[in-house]
């Protein structure tokens, strides 16, 4: 399967698994299982959301990670701060890298933005270098928006 079929069926059934349900959580903990289900060769898939300053571990699938980033440092809080997608395709080269599964090498970074304020990230790791190019970020940019926008507010 081509790059961009696997997206489209990942949003299609990321759009079905949402179905109604609001709950940011529980389509956060079924989106993380998806992407983990269906992206090859990734070692880490989950949700960071934002709370006074921090980002604070949301559901995910992988080995047990650090459960608080600090906006600003590091990949994802790199990319918070800057509401701006990330492809660090060495994250051993990225000043600050905070390595929770040390088989990481490779990390995606997207942004979740609700009206123009970033509430969170999705974050996806992989074991290869290189592992995400432009297309893996659209397409995981684009199940952030549907997260976002089937989903209530976070407390
Ligand atoms: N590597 C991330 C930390 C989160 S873990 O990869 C799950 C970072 O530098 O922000």
């Amino acid at each position: 399967m081509d790059k961009a079929e696997l997206y489209r069926q990942l949003e299609e059934q990321a759009r079905a698994l949402a179905g109604g349900e609001r709950d940011p959580v529980a389509n956060a903990a079924n989106f993380s299982a998806l992407i983990w289900q269906m992206l090859p060769d990734i070692n880490w898939a989950g949700f960071y959301f934002r709370k006074a300053g921090w980002l604070v571990l949301g559901p995910f699938q992988g080995k047990p990670a650090c459960s608080r980033l600090q906006m600003g440092l590091g990949v994802c809080g790199t990319a918070a701060k800057q509401a701006k997608t990330l492809i660090i395709g060495d994250v051993h080269a990225f000043d600050g890298h905070v390595a929770c599964d040390e088989a990481s090498n490779s990390e995606l970074v997207v942004p979740l933005q609700k009206h123009g304020i970033v509430t969170g990230v999705l974050d996806i790791d992989s074991p290869l270098l290189n592992r995400f190019d432009d297309e893996d970020a659209r397409g995981c940019e684009t199940l952030a928006q549907l997260w976002t926008l089937r989903t209530d507010d976070l407390p």
